[in-house]
C-alpha cells in the first residue's frame, strides 16, 4: 500500500536579496513511498534533500505539486491543505526532526523527550519511562537526563532531537540527517534503535549522507539531482552504483 503520492513537487524561492531572482530547490518530483518502508534521500550538497522533506512536512509551502498523504481518515493533499490541519497531523501522525539542531528550551532531557508522549495522552511516568529508555539506547549518559539540552554537545543534542520524534511512533517519519553529529558507535547505536524501537506501522524517510547508514536501514533510495529526482532505486541496486563508481 501506498502511503504518501509525491507528485510534480516544485519548491522555487524567490531571492529578492538577488534582484528578484529565483532559486529551485525542487524541481518536479515524483515518487511513492510505501507504508512501513524507510525510504532514504541522497545528493549532493544543495541538491534539495532538505527542501523535500520540508515541502513534506509543509515547513515550505510547495510552489506546485501534490503531497498526498494516504491517511486512514482519507486522503490529504498536504501541499495545499489548511494550517489546521497539518498542524492536528504534526501531534499524531507526522513527525520530523531538522538537520540543524533546534533551540530547545530549559527543560530536562527526559522531559523533552518524555512531552511528545505525554501530548498523546500517556501517563507521565510512563512517557518518561520510555524517554529514559529511549536516552539509554542512544547512550546518552544518565547524568545529562536531567539535565537542559542547552548545554549538550551537538551529538548529544542531536540524539535527543531523535529520541524525542522516535517517541511516539508517529505512522509517517521524515529524518533530515539524524545521525551526522555522531561518532561511528553511537551512529550504530541509533540505527538499531531505528530498526528495533519501530515497528513495520512506522513509515520513514530519511535524509543520509553516509552510504553505510543507507545500507543498514534504507529499503529503497531516492537519489536527488540538483533539485530534480534523478531515481528511485532499491538499496541493493544503489550499493552497486555506488561500488562501481
Ligand atoms: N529558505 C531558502 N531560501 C532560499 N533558498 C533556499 C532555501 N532553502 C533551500 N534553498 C536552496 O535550495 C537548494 C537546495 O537546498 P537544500 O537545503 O534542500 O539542499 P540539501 O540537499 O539539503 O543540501 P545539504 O546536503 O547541504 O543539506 C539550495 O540551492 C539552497 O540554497
Ligand atoms: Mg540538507
Amino acid at each position: 500500500m501506498t502511503v504518501l503520492s509525491v507528485d510534480g513537487l516544485s519548491k522555487t524561492f524567490d531571492m529578492h536579496v538577488l534582484g528578484d531572482t529565483q532559486v529551485v530547490g525542487l524541481d518536479d518530483v515524483s515518487f511513492d513511498v510505501r507504508e512501513g518502508e524507510f525510504l532514504a534521500v541522497v545528493g549532493e550538497s544543495g541538491s534539495g534533500k532538505s527542501s523535500l522533506l520540508k515541502c513534506l512536512y509543509r515547513t515550505y509551502d510547495p510552489s506546485s505539486g501534490e503531497v498526498v498523504y494516504h491517511s486512514p481518515d482519507g486522503d490529504i493533499d498536504l501541499a495545499s491543505c489548511p494550517d489546521r490541519t497539518v498542524i492536528d497531523l504534526r501531534g499524531d501522525s507526522i513527525g520530523y526532526t531538522s538537520q540543524f539542531l533546534d533551540e530547545i528550551p530549559r527543560v530536562p532531557a527526559v522531559d523533552v523527550v518524555a512531552r511528545p508522549l505525554i501530548e498523546q495522552g500517556v501517563d507521565r511516568e510512563d512517557a518518561r519511562s520510555v524517554a529514559r529508555d529511549l536516552l539509554s539506547a542512544l547512550s546518552v549518559p544518565e547524568s545529562l537526563w536531567q539535565a537542559y539540552p542547552a548545554t549538550f554537545s551537538g551529538g548529544e543534542r542531536q540524539r535527543v532531537n531523535l529520541a524525542q520524534a522516535l517517541a511516539p511512533k508517529p505512522d509517517l517519519l521524515l529524518l533530515d540527517e539524524p545521525t551526522s553529529a555522531l561518532d561511528p558507535d553511537t551512529r550504530r547505536a541509533a540505527i538499531d534503535l531505528l530498526s528495533t524501537y519501530l515497528g513495520s506501522e512506522t513509515t520513514v524517510v530519511g535524509v543520509f549522507h553516509n552510504t553505510d547508514v543507507v545500507d543498514a536501514v534504507a529499503d529503497r533510495v531516492v537519489v536527488l539531482d540538483d533539485g530534480r529526482l534523478q531515481r528511485v532505486v532499491p538499496t541493493e541496486a544503489y550499493d552497486e552504483e555506488v561500488v562501481l563508481g
